[in-house]
């Protein structure tokens, strides 16, 4: 009869790699240990470093029996433990007298490596090797670092240690050049989802190409996350049955609360359409279908990114997130890059602020609010760049009478060129909200036109005062006070960073 009380164990502990070639993703590191094995070049002292998740205490495991595989000849060691000695099997196990894994986290104090330091003293019991895996190593106190730094320089010839730590910026040099360093990577998001599919068939699992991409996205990096998401995954994705599993995208969002592709991209074209109306039932929808807010900006930014970097021609779908063709076509013209950036500015200063606000979905719908006007926005950069071009049209005409001549230096015509503006020139007002703001730009556009046009908007004196409204006592204080006035002038307006 079967043991109803069988431990269920976790896809991670379960697919825990057990030799090298098991390692994904860290090809340098696994070629350069393999080398140093069959060479029998055997280092006192080891660091692994990296993000968590990516193998390092499996790495070390691995290194630890192949030091001490009996499968191997006697005194020597070989890139792959056999797996199946009572060597290997007590390591996996951590069952062996001869491998001791110690979390650095807990057993920092200086006591705890004298103890290692009286321990090193005595030879291995079974294996070639005592090895001393420690995690976490920068938790480490200094004076246990000082403690364990004569150790490791001259450890008895049995003796390996095996550092890890996922802060190497934290362990003291001391120690790290007594080590030969490793730096363990991110693992790639195909190789996440290359595993996953594998684990899938191996497992009678059913289950989308773009699920499994998601959850390898997901996580970032680590296998470890992408093993923990797949588990979670796979237990509400059990069938009526209870045996069958089919893993589908669609229930990963409706369980998660994920915002699906269609309703982002249905909700940034009606904000790229100035649909404001639109752009708040889409946000209240995805908000009842029980998406977090935080989730939502989340996911709401990450579309943006991906506009901005397709507008700039990445295509790879482990960067974007999904395959290009599906991203809205509308969303993408809509805008140009700075507009776009504009857009993620938004939602990330948006992101920040829902935390410490009295009403996160106020703090969203402005966001949303936000974007359904951006492309009116126009950065401090274009702004200074309008402001300059107007400078130089009033300059030469106030010298010339008519429009500037192509070539020559703007910056020249305005130290030099007198304004002819009479002294009836309204102060320029201050301005506030978006209404105001859009006004001042309008302003400008028009004053550009006209200078597009070649009508220059100063050859009719006489019109002078009407063509030339509130900006031009600015700028022509800009023309005297130089570039700070024009960051005046720029302040005022909401929402624009003086460059
Ligand atoms: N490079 C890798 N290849 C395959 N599986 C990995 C890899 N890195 C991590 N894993 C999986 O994640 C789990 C935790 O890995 P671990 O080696 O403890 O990571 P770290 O020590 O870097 O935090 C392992 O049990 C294994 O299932
Ligand atoms: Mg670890
Ligand atoms: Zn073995």
């Amino acid at each position: 009869m079967a043991n109803p009380a069988v431990r269920y164990e976790v896809t991670a502990t379960r697919y825990r790699p057990k030799t090298f070639d098991e390692l994904a993703g860290q090809e340098f590191v696994v070629s350069t240990i393999k080398n140093s094995l069959n060479s029998g070049q055997i280092a006192h002292a080891y660091l692994f470093s990296g993000p968590r998740g990516c193998g390092k205490t499996s790495a070390a495991r691995i290194l630890a029996r192949s030091l001490n595989c009996s499968a191997n000849d006697k005194g020597k060691v070989s890139e792959g433990p056999c797996g199946i000695c009572d060597n290997c099997r007590a390591i996996s196990q951590s069952a062996s007298m001869d491998v001791l894994e110690i979390d650095g986290a807990s057993n920092n104090s200086v006591n705890d490596v004298r103890q290692i330091k009286d321990e090193v003293l005595f030879p291995p019991q079974t294996g070639r090797y005592k090895v001393y895996i420690i995690d976490e190593v920068h938790m480490l106190s200094t004076s246990a670092f000082n403690a364990l730094l004569k150790t490791i320089e001259e450890p008895p010839p049995y003796i390996v240690f095996i550092f890890a730590t996922t802060e190497l910026h934290k362990v003291p040099a001391t120690i790290k050049s007594r080590c030969q360093q490793f730096n363990f990577r991110l693992i790639p998001v195909e190789t996440i989802q290359g595993i996953l599919k594998k684990i899938c068939a191996e497992n009678g699992i059913k289950a989308d190409d773009d699920a499994l991409f998601w959850i390898a996205r997901e996580s970032t990096g680590s296998m470890r996350d992408a093993f923990t998401l797949f588990d979670q995954v796979v237990s509400f994705s059990r069938g009526d049955d209870g045996a069958s599993v089919y893993i589908r995208s669609e229930l990963i969002r409706e369980k998660l609360g994920i915002i699906g592709l269609e309703k982002l991209n249905a909700l940034a074209e009606a904000c790229a359409a100035n649909d404001a109306p639109l752009s708040f039932a889409l946000t209240d929808e995805i908000l009842g279908s029980g998406v977090a807010i935080e989730q939502f900006i989340i996911d709401f930014s990450g579309y943006y990114r991906s506009l901005l970097l397709l507008k700039n021609g990445v295509t790879r779908e482990s960067i974007l997130g999904y395959r290009p063709a599906l991203f809205s076509l509308k969303a993408l013209e809509a805008y140009d890059s700075i507009r776009l950036e504009q857009a993620l500015d938004i939602l990330l200063d948006c992101y920040r602020d829902v935390r410490y606000s009295v009403s996160p979905r106020f703090e969203l719908e402005t966001a949303v609010s936000k974007l359904t006007w951006l492309n009116k926005w126009v950065s401090p950069a274009e702004l200074k760049e309008a402001i300059d071009d107007a400078r130089s049209v009033m300059a030469s005409a106030g010298k010339t009478g008519a429009a500037p001549k192509a070539g020559v230096s703007r910056n020249d015509e305005v130290q030099t060129a007198p304004v002819s503006f009479s002294s009836e020139v309204p102060a320029p007002k201050s301005y506030n909200g978006a209404d105001d703001k859009r006004s001042l730009t309008d302003e400008f556009n028009r004053m550009l036109a006209a200078k597009g046009n070649n009508q220059g908007i100063s050859s009719e004196p006489s019109n002078q005062e009407e063509d030339v409204p509130m900006w031009s006592s600015a700028v022509r204080k800009t023309q005297n006070e130089n570039i700070p006035e024009v960051e005046n002038v720029l302040s005022v307006i909401p929402g624009t960073i003086v460059p």
